[in-house]
């Protein structure tokens, strides 16, 4: 049970722990559990909070509730890595423990890390609700060794919102810029989504500088986790909106001017188009790349619309995406190859090259896959007669329960099909593609996750399907004409 009173941090750190060790082990246990995903040890995870590459090794806190399989008052939970790929569960970081932060329906939302001269500190939004009303701080927690985190006498070191009609005021990511700390907060005034620009000699006297972009009216209403980084001559405004339909992580890419505090942007795209990728957050790490890690999941299938999901009767929900890197195109847009390090993951390999698809042929009769894959696949477009060609994904024997992802070759619309993935998650997202002379297909499957890269990774696609643990029959397939088939490599991982 959550303390409903006030408690020391340390106490509350403590019982938040002792109810993560009582139930950690059966929850391994579970066949849907991922893989090579991050994962909370057990319980609720959102977002990715706090990624910073410090000391030589990678850091990745996450929004967490350590009481049950659902969202509930948060604690940053807390891991590490040497490659991105294997992470080492730490003790949590933060945990709902004073009058800023301790709230049954608030706690330590979202934020991010940096390294002040050594010392590793965290600013995260405190919320609490008084008389119904939601407010939102913004906090400290510094650390000395990158394990234990000690929340700063002085918080909140933001304390309202500036006084102009701001609504909602959280999810801080801060960076350093020459000799000052700057700082943007997801906000939102008369129904617009913005950011909030801050600056900061210290990290604890904030000064508001202004709103660093806003929506123009058909951006969402409140923007959440903003972030914002240099990349080449230009800079990257992300951030999750709310009440922008489908659409759940957006970029932009414009011009920074530190004198105006001004964004100006021109490029507008999305992180990725699938159901379930929201957050995301980014940081420099030490071979000077931007990666990326956003939370596999979204809030319009949670408990308070529909139910918790699959996973849930097995006292776990949600996971983090594979880590990607930000890198500009030459056109001047984004896109997100997963980082490299993945390729630790690849066991048996399996290579078709230069063959046929053939319409009601299947190419893998026999493949039984397993539920831990990578794809790559080249298909040849130019001068093809077909409709349509695709993968069948995560297919049981029959046939019964598959995942479809084709590819219309009159429409160029890619498509995720996932109505017959489990009889749960449903619903089909389609997404247009450059016209190309080869359709290149780059797919990572890892049990309940499947991530999905085209347009050489200025398109991605992240669902999440629940299909039995023996559905890992794979095919390709064509419809209408034989398409050529240029190269497939197949790794289990
Ligand atoms: C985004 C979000 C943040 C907030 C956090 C609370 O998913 O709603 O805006 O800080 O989750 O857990």
């Amino acid at each position: 049970e959550l303390p409903k009173t006030k408690i020391s941090h340390r106490d509350a750190l403590l019982n938040a722990e002792s109810s993560i060790a009582k139930i950690k082990d059966s929850v391994n246990k579970d066949l849907l559990r991922l893989k090579y995903h991050f994962m909370a040890p057990a319980y609720w995870i959102n977002d990715p909070n706090g990624l910073i590459f410090y000391k030589g090794e990678y850091h990745l806190f996450y929004q967490h509730y350590p009481y049950a399989p659902q969202w509930g008052s948060m604690h940053w939970g807390h891991a590490k890595s040497k490659d991105l790929v294997h992470w080492e569960h730490l003790p949590i970081a933060l945990a709902p423990s004073e009058s800023y932060d301790l709230d049954e329906k608030g706690g330590c939302y979202s934020g991010s890390a940096v390294d002040d001269n050594g010392v590793m500190s965290l600013l995260y939004t405190g919320t609490i609700i008084r008389d119904g009303k939601v407010i939102q701080t913004q906090n400290l927690a510094t650390s000395k060794d990158g394990i234990t985190f000690e929340k700063y006498e002085g918080n909140p070191v933001i304390s309202s919102p500036p006084e102009d009609g701001s609504s909602n005021f959280r999810d801080p990511k801060v960076w350093k810029h020459e000799d000052t700390w700057y700082m943007i907060i997801g906000s939102s005034k008369d129904e617009k989504g913005n950011a909030l620009l801050y600056k900061s000699p210290d990290l604890r006297q904030w000064d508001y500088v202004g709103v660093l972009a806003e929506s123009d009216g058909t951006m969402g209403t409140m923007w959440e986790c903003p972030d914002f980084f240099p990349l080449g001559d230009r800079y990257v405004l992300m951030f999750s909106p709310m009440g922008m339909g489908d659409r759940k992580a957006i970029y932009l890419i414009g011009d920074m001017d530190y004198e105006t505090g001004k964004f100006e942007w021109d490029v507008i795209g999305d992180v990725d188009t699938g159901f379930e990728y929201y957050a995301p957050q980014s940081f420099l790490d030490g071979k000077g790349r931007r990666v990326i890690i956003a939370w596999l999941n979204a809030w319009d299938w949670m408990p308070w619309f529909k139910n918790f999901g699959p996973t849930s009767k097995n006292n776990w929900c949600g996971a983090m995406s594979t880590p990607r890197t930000v890198e500009l195109d030459v056109d001047g847009r984004l896109k997100f190859p997963p980082v490299e390090e993945l390729k630790v993951l690849r066991r048996e390999h399996y290579h078709h090259a230069n063959t046929k698809v053939v319409p009601g042929v299947p190419l893998l009769p026999e493949y039984v896959g397993s539920d831990c894959l990578e794809i790559k696949v080249e298909l040849q477009l130019a001068g093809c007669q077909a409709e349509e060609v695709g993968f069948v994904l995560r297919a049981s024997k029959d046939r019964e329960q598959q995942t479809l992802l084709s590819y219309n070759l009159q429409s160029k619309e890619l498509r995720f099909d996932r109505s017959k993935s489990d009889g749960w998650s449903g619903g089909i997202q389609t997404v247009r593609l450059e016209a190309s002379e080869t359709l290149q297909l780059h797919i990572f499957i890892d049990t309940c996750v499947i991530e999905v890269y085209a347009d050489n990774y200025r398109v991605a696609l992240t669902n999440n399907i629940y299909p039995d643990p023996s559905s890992v029959h794979l095919d390709l397939y064509a419809v209408g004409d034989i398409v050529n088939l240029n190269t497939l490599d197949i790794w289990k991982l």
